[in-house]
């Protein structure tokens, strides 16, 4: 039941001030700079203050109210937050809620929050998409804002190098039927038999954290690195298949890949595996590491912003993460 259209409206992020290197990592676990760009690309990523200000809330303000001003958009405008985090501001109330308050929407918007780690983002558009198409939404405001730095372990190279942290934001909305623009397919999936590869089971109601886990560092996430690349590349691969085979499209017809930002070798093996050349593939984890749900509409703001991707284009978003979450989405920009 399509009624409508969908588009993306306008896009914003928000990345902490603090940059750190690899260099500034090396005094901190066995590692070396050479070995963490070979093995995954990074060179730096942002951190967040801890003393308030850029928490995954502040991120998305900073980010929407962009994304507000680029659309043409009020705030009461919105008529639903998703927020795709794992490392939400609160418990409770949900992240929504607080960036509801903090853009200061008094029309009672829906606002959502979504756990589905680095898909989040792509959940939330492809959820939007639907809300969007059927006349239930007009403008939903799509989030992806993770402050990954409290919950990996500094003292474990085999997460703390990996991530950091970021927001980028979509406002999803009504097309006209004269737009060239539009969401044109989604894909969503998930598989719980890969929930072990990257976990973090110290904290909710199963194990509530005790001074024991504080003491033993268990309470951190853990990832099984080699499992988790293994599933991606090809999760990652038969995802964009399908969204491309259902939008009656062939893999030469997408100008922009924007896939989640894990690891260089992830990126670059999906490309080969799909046949697509890495001209056409947007990748800044050098500079931001993996922000979980926060990568794709990070790299997708930067690439618009700098003039590579334009109205027209057609645009893969592609991700996959802990759960294991998988999504794709396919649109005409
Ligand atoms: O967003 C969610 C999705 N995330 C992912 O899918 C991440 C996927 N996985 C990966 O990106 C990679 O598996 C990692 C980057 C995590 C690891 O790369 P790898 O090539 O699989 O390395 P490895 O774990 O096989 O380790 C190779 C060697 C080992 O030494 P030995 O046994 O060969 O002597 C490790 O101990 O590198 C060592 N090593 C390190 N050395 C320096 C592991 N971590 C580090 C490190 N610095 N940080």
């Amino acid at each position: 039941m399509t009624l409508f259209k969908s588009r993306i409206l306008s896009t914003g992020m928000y990345v902490p001030n603090k940059v750190v290197h690899n260099r500034d990592l090396e005094k901190i676990v066995e590692t070396s700079d050479e070995w963490i760009f070979e093995r995954t690309g990074i060179r730096e990523r942002r951190i967040s203050s801890t003393e308030g200000g850029e928490f995954p809330s502040d991120m998305a303000l900073a980010a929407s109210l962009d994304a507000l001003k680029a659309a043409n958009l009020e705030p009461n405008d919105i008529d639903m937050i998703i927020f795709g985090s794992v490392t939400p501001d609160f418990k409770l109330p949900n992240t929504a809620c607080v960036l509801q308050q903090k853009l200061g929407i008094t029309n009672n918007c829906a606002a959502l929050d979504i756990a589905a780690a680095c898909s989040g983002f792509v959940y939330g558009v492809n959820m939007a998409d639907s809300l969007v198409k059927t006349g239930l939404m007009k403008n939903v405001l799509v989030v992806g804002s993770e402050m990954l730095s409290t919950e990996v372990d500094w003292e474990d190279r085999n997460t703390c190098i990996l991530f950091g942290d970021g927001c980028g934001v979509a406002i999803v909305g009504r097309g006209n039927d004269g737009d060239k623009s539009e969401i044109l397919s989604c894909t969503l999936g998930a598989d719980g038999k890969g929930a072990e590869f990257f976990d973090q089971p110290i904290g909710g109601a199963v194990n509530p954290i005790t001074a024991e886990h504080l003491i033993n560092r268990t309470h951190f996430m853990h990832m099984k690195g080699k499992e988790m690349f293994k599933v991606a590349t090809r999760t990652l691969a038969d995802n964009a298949r399908v969204v491309i085979e259902k939008a009656g499209l062939s893999i030469d017809d997408v100008d922009w890949v924007v896939p989640h930002q894990a690891n260089i070798r992830i990126i670059e093996t999906t490309a080969k595996l799909l046949g697509i050349n890495m001209d056409k593939v947007i990748v800044n984890i050098e500079k931001y590491g993996n922000t979980s749900a926060a990568t794709v509409p990070i790299a997708f703001h930067e690439a618009i912003a700098d003039g590579r991707i334009k109205r027209g284009d057609v645009v893969l978003f592609d991700a996959f993460g802990a759960g294991l979450t998988s999504g794709a989405t396919l649109l005409r920009y």
